[in-house]
């Protein structure tokens, strides 16, 4: 076999996105794009916003001498200081370029942040439904993941999460817009979550780090402000990338932020900026930390989803799907019609449709719709949607 056995195994069993969106461009192929309707990549169809172009053509137009250098492992010390005003700003904490790393994404930052702080055989808590590549990303640094459910709103469940905590636990990831759930965490849950990993830190006599995957933080609804993480627990770990609040994902910038008031802030943020070079990131691309340095204020128009999850909501529970209503990020997670997910998802796309079956997700019985498409996919995939109603016998399931 020319790849690991492990590896051979995760290809086998994951990679349900990547399975769907590959099988979305086989169909478009086979029936023409305009009649394929593909959910299953949360890749935004948004343009960033104008100002990325226009500081792109500034930098164009008057290059900085040496701009294309190698620089320090952690980014220009002016994009850090950017980011760190900003973070300034929207937590009234008092972060400095010392406390921010620049990554490849938030991805890279989720295996920098792994690789910094555990030691072999360490438990990560992750919360199902899931990024499937948590997974992954916690066996790449030899720790182990342990997965607790969410409640039925897909809220934290802190009762099931006390009881997983032990004294090999070294971290719980959560994800706030949630990606595929779209639900926002409220400020009383953090609040109890931080309390909760204090204890047990005591408890077990060793820092418990709470790491927040944020790529959706700014994409959120109803005017609601971002219920932040930070002020909850002194071991947190703050990733976030610009894929989403810029419409960047192929840019590959995203940061991580310690705590200003972590204890060991220094060594920790020495360890992850260790770590961005280790894992041969080396560091975040330059041109795009002086891009995004002037561009910490700047974000998609968050209403352009919000509309398009109004859109997909009622619809779809007009036809009798059972959905919880999102409040961020771009995605749905409605209740499979009947228990086996890849049936149902296999049935949507015989009309065409590509949706992720819950599977991929740790949580099988539901599927999930990525909505930052065109509103034309949107409103070509109602018609699957319906028929599919229909044929698993959906309360107010009509296809005309
Ligand atoms: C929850 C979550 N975390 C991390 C990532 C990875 O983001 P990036 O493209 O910045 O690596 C994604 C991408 O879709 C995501 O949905």
């Amino acid at each position: 076999m020319a790849v690991s056995a492990k590896i051979h195994g995760f290809m086998e069993q994951g990679g349900w996105i990547r399975k769907m969106f590959e099988m979305g461009i086989a169909l478009k192929e086979q029936y023409g794009e305009e009649n394929v309707f593909d959910l299953s990549l949360g890749n935004p169809v948004v343009e960033p916003p104008e100002e990325f172009h226009q500081e792109l053509l500034r930098l164009a137009e008057n290059p900085i001498k040496g701009m294309h250098r190698y620089m320090p492992n952690n980014g220009y010390p002016g994009t850090r200081q950017a980011v760190a005003d900003g973070l300034k700003t929207e937590t009234g904490m008092a972060f400095t370029a010392a406390d921010i790393v620049m990554t490849c994404g938030a991805a890279a930052a989720i295996n920098v942040v792994l690789k910094t702080i555990l030691n072999p055989g360490q438990e990560v808590i992750i919360l199902s439904p899931y990024f499937v590549e948590y997974g992954y990303y916690i066996d790449n640094h030899g720790g182990t993941a342990v997965i607790v459910a969410t409640d039925e709103s897909f809220q934290p469940d802190l009762k099931a999460i006390e009881g997983a905590i032990n004294e090999r636990t070294r971290a719980i990831i959560i994800n706030s817009p949630n990606n595929p759930s779209g639900v926002v965490y409220p400020r009383e849950l953090l609040a109890a979550l931080g309390e909760l990993l204090a204890h047990s830190e005591k408890k077990h006599g060793g820092e418990i780090y709470l790491i927040s995957d944020e790529p959706y933080r700014r994409i959120i609804y109803d005017g609601l402000s971002y219920p932040q993480v930070f002020p909850h627990h002194l071991n947190t770990i703050v990733v976030n990338s610009h894929a989403k609040d810029l419409a960047l994902p192929g840019e590959r910038i995203g940061y991580m932020a310690v705590n200003p008031d972590c204890p060991d802030k220094a060594e920790l943020a020495d360890g992850l900026t260790f770590c961005n070079r280790m894992l041969g990131f080396v560091n975040a691309p330059a041109l795009m930390q002086h891009v995004v340095r002037a561009l910490q204020g700047v974000t998609v128009n968050p209403l352009d989803y919000q509309r398009k999850r109004d859109f997909l909501y009622s619809r779809l529970t007009q036809m009798g799907y059972t959905v919880t209503h999102p409040q961020g990020a771009f995605y749905l997670f409605p209740e499979s019609p009947v228990d086996d997910d890849v049936a149902f998802v296999d049935a949507l796309q015989n009309w065409n449709v590509l949706t992720v079956p819950g599977r991929g997700f740790g949580t099988p019985g539901y599927f999930r719709i990525s909505y930052c498409v065109e509103d034309k996919v949107l409103e070509g995939a109602m018609y699957g949607f319906a028929k599919a109603a229909e044929e698993f016998g959906l309360q107010g399931a009509h296809s005309d």
